[in-house]
């Protein structure tokens, strides 16, 4: 078996082909520079992961690897716009370097790329991969949506936040690890367990990945430290401020919130430590946590296998970058 490391390494190998021809350069280029940034390659990884947790490794689980980290980069590039972001892996995003128009256009052919790779698998195992990654992928498209509409919506209550992030974020965790569990001949029963095991943890990745956009340091992170306070973001720690703050920084915060002032990302960082969000981004993150690792113990394997999954999902929650 392998861990998560060796993984990425291996991962890393085979990926570094060309995805793309060479014209128009103008369209393909900006998606090759994306993917020349690297990135964590948390998703392709765990799905052979996945796989490996039952089996030894299923050709077909690098095709449908290399389709879900060439969805997440599509992802990635729209979200870019989206949040207005400038800053990706510790380098400019594509939307800033190229412009929307090219950014949209080579997410949109990165994202039909990725259904190359998934059209090469096995016959008797395409219909059903196929569709737990449509499934997916709509559902990234209604978090994502979510995501935005929170962020003109002065109410959004803890559960929507925890819907929301699940839609756009830890779904593709969960499908990424169960695509390599059905590839890997696991279980109905297993793939459900693993599903449920990656969309808690993706919970659980994704309260990281808001708290490090506020309290992250920038060099470590490489996007915009600050952004989700820029774009009125409803993360957890907005709404966790919003709810527990007194009716004085309430008021100070909805006025930020209001008037976009250019001092806002110091001043809303100050309120949300002086409401403790460290402690609730811990606690919140252990409960997903805990969730996950339940998941993990209800899968039908020998324990010692599980071993390289328990020791990712305690480093994606622990994360600095
Ligand atoms: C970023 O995902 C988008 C989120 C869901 C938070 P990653 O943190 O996995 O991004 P890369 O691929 O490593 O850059
Ligand atoms: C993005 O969430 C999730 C998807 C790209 C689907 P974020 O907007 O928080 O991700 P980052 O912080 O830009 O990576
Ligand atoms: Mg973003
Ligand atoms: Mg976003
Ligand atoms: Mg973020």
């Amino acid at each position: 078996m392998h861990t998560f490391n060796e993984f990425v390494k291996i991962f890393a190998e085979r990926f570094a082909i060309d995805h793309f021809p060479k014209h128009p350069s103008t369209l393909y280029e900006p998606g090759d520079y994306f993917l020349s940034l690297g990135g964590k390659r948390i998703r392709p990884v765990i799905c052979l992961m996945g796989n490996e947790l039952f089996d030894e490794i299923n050709p077909d689980t690098y095709h449908v690897a290399f389709a879900i980290e060439l969805f997440h980069n599509f992802s990635l590039i729209h979200d870019d716009i989206m949040d207005a972001a400038s800053l990706r892996r510790g380098m400019e995003t594509v939307h800033k370097k190229y412009g929307s128009n090219t950014a949209l256009l080579s997410g949109d052919v990165m994202l039909i790329r990725s259904y190359d790779y998934i059209n090469k698998i096995n016959v008797q195992y395409l219909p059903r991969i196929l569709s737990l990654f449509n499934k997916t992928a709509r559902e990234v498209c209604e978090g994502q949506q979510l995501d935005m509409d929170f962020e003109k919506q002065e109410v959004v209550l803890m559960d929507d936040y925890i819907n929301m992030i699940s839609l756009k974020t830890s779904v593709l965790l969960a499908a990424s690890l169960e695509m390599g569990a059905i590839l890997g001949g696991a279980s109905e029963h297993n793939c459900r367990h693993i599903y449920e095991f990656g969309k808690s943890l993706g919970i659980a990745f994704q309260i990281q990945d808001d708290y490090l956009d506020a309290f992250g340091d920038p060099e470590k992170f490489g996007k915009d430290v600050g952004g989700d306070i820029r774009q009125n973001k409803k993360t957890f720690l907005m709404l966790h401020t919003l709810a527990s703050a007194s009716d004085d920084q309430k008021k100070e915060l909805n006025e930020l919130i209001k008037t976009n002032p250019s001092d806002k990302v110091e001043k809303v960082l100050s309120i949300y430590k002086a409401c403790n969000v460290d402690e609730w981004a811990n606690q919140l993150k252990e409960k997903y946590y805990q969730k996950a690792l339940h998941h993990l113990e209800e899968i039908a394997v020998l324990s010692i296998r599980k071993k390289p999954l328990i020791e990712l999902a305690a480093f994606l929650i622990q994360r600095d970058y």
